[in-house]
């Protein structure tokens, strides 16, 4: 079976987290990602938050499956050449380096665009144009600029980042997405054209409910959020609400039986307006259908957190997944606090390929997120990522055609290193 973006070729320019999160979806839905990285180091997070010695961290190889990898010392002329070789090959080139990085290796969009005018620039930058567009930025500044920060956490705390990496891999999302509209759009107009995808918009994109209730509080209180059953005022900005959804659906974390040794003992609860009565008869307290202080949504809303503290007693007696089967048994949406190691352990996301047991040459068998968009028609199998420099040669030959003698030229020139041991030994 064919895969979505078959024939489609990536000059993957990425590093770190944002970028590579972007390429690798577009590697899982066939593109041929073809990743360029410094000759002799490569991407810094090869070498990152390293668990063995030696071999490439998981930080790298949970970003980039799938992709063949390429050494290039672009700053050396033969490294320049054999780039701009990649470019007028390639349809999209993919990049996420500090602002100017690109144009200070004489690769404007003007001198891209003449080289090769059908590629799609597509770049992850930290800030849009503006005062900031010159700034370096890494995912919690993303999550701090994009209003993520200031609306997270509890009211009587900091400002709080999320583990959720919004601003990197979020971003990464919006970016493949924008690379795929261009392609799109390029089989009509045959044109390339750039696709910018800052981490502050995108962090603002998925905080968006958030500038919402900015907007509702000139109009009174945010009754959805328990703030406001506390009786304390509201001040000028969207306020952090704990675990308050903040929705139309008031919802909060709360304890299951054994909180007290187990940090992930919690599940969130949902009080969903259609299934009130389901939740009164569950929790032993069926005269809230009719108390008129209960009934309805909005009499509910200044009682949120005794609301809460009485549905509690009732999860406390119960583990989450006790709680998850008997609240969805009548319809009542409600989500176990799930950790790291119960999800790793989880079959069902091993069945449905969103987790995966991935081999590795150096490092051996270990787990990764396969690819969370499934498509019926292109399947995704997930691939180990290369090694440093470990298609170099394949490149450089088969896909852009140098002879064997011009190869050496370009090996000899030091514009590229040669692959690591385990790609030698595993090609031997
Ligand atoms: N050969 C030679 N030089 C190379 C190269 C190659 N193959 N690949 C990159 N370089 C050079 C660049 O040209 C640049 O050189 P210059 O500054 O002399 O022009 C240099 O390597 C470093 O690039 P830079 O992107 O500035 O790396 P950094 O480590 O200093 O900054 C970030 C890292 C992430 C902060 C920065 O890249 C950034 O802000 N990116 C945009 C936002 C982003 O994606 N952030 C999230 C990262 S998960």
């Amino acid at each position: 079976m064919g895969k979505a973006l078959e024939g489609v070729k990536i000059l993957d320019f990425t590093h770190v987290q944002s970028g590579p999160t972007c390429t690798q979806l577009l590697a899982w839905f066939g593109a041929d990602v073809i990743k360029v990285e410094k000759a002799g180091e490569g991407d810094v997070t090869r070498q990152q938050l390293r668990d063995i010695d030696g071999v490439d961290s998981l930080y790298f190889t949970m970003l980039n499956h799938n992709k063949r990898s390429i050494t290039l010392d672009t700053k050396n002329p033969k490294g320049k050449e054999v780039l701009i070789e990649l470019i007028k090959h390639c349809d999209v080139l993919v990049e996420n380096f500090a602002p100017g990085a690109l144009d200070r290796m004489g690769l404007t969009w003007e001198h891209i665009h003449k080289l090769n005018p059908r590629m799609i620039v597509a770049s992850v930058k930290g800030f849009g144009p503006g005062p900031y567009e010159d700034c370096k930025v890494y995912e919690n500044i993303a999550q701090c600029a994009g209003g993520s920060a200031s609306t997270t956490g509890f009211r009587d705390g900091p400002p709080l980042v999320t583990g959720a990496q919004i601003g990197d891999s979020g971003t990464g999302l919006h970016l493949a997405l924008g690379i795929v509209t261009a392609l799109y759009q390029r089989m009509r107009t045959g044109r390339g054209q750039r696709v910018l995808a800052a981490m502050q918009d995108g962090v603002l994109n998925l905080a968006r409910v958030k500038l919402r209730d900015q907007q509702r509080l000139k109009h009174g209180p945010l009754k959805e959020y328990s703030q406001y059953g506390e009786g304390i005022p509201f001040g000028e900005a969207t306020p952090r609400a704990g675990n308050d959804s903040g929705g139309g659906q008031p919802g909060w974390i709360l304890k299951c039986k054994g909180w007290e040794t187990d940090p992930d003992s919690y599940i969130y609860f949902i009080t969903q307006a259609p299934v009130w009565g389901e939740i009164c008869d569950l929790i032993g307290k069926p005269e809230w259908k009719t108390d008129p202080d209960y009934a309805t949504p909005n009499a509910r809303l200044p009682r949120l957190k005794h609301i809460f503290h009485t549905i509690e007693q009732w999860t406390m007696t119960m583990t989450k997944f006790e709680v998850m089967e008997k609240c969805n048994a009548v319809d009542i949406p409600v989500g176990p606090i799930l950790s790291m190691k119960e999800i790793a352990e989880e079959p069902s996301l091993r069945a449905t390929g969103t987790v995966v047991e991935v081999d590795h040459p150096t490092r051996g068998k270990y787990l990764t997120v396969g690819n969370p968009i499934k498509l019926s028609d292109s399947p995704c199998e997930v691939k180990r990522s290369p090694l440093l420099g470990e298609h170099t040669e394949e490149v450089l030959s088969k896909v852009l055609g140098y002879s064997a003698a011009e190869v050496a030229e370009i090996k000899g020139s030091g514009a590229v290193t040669p692959p690591e041991k385990g790609a030698r030994a595993e090609a031997a």
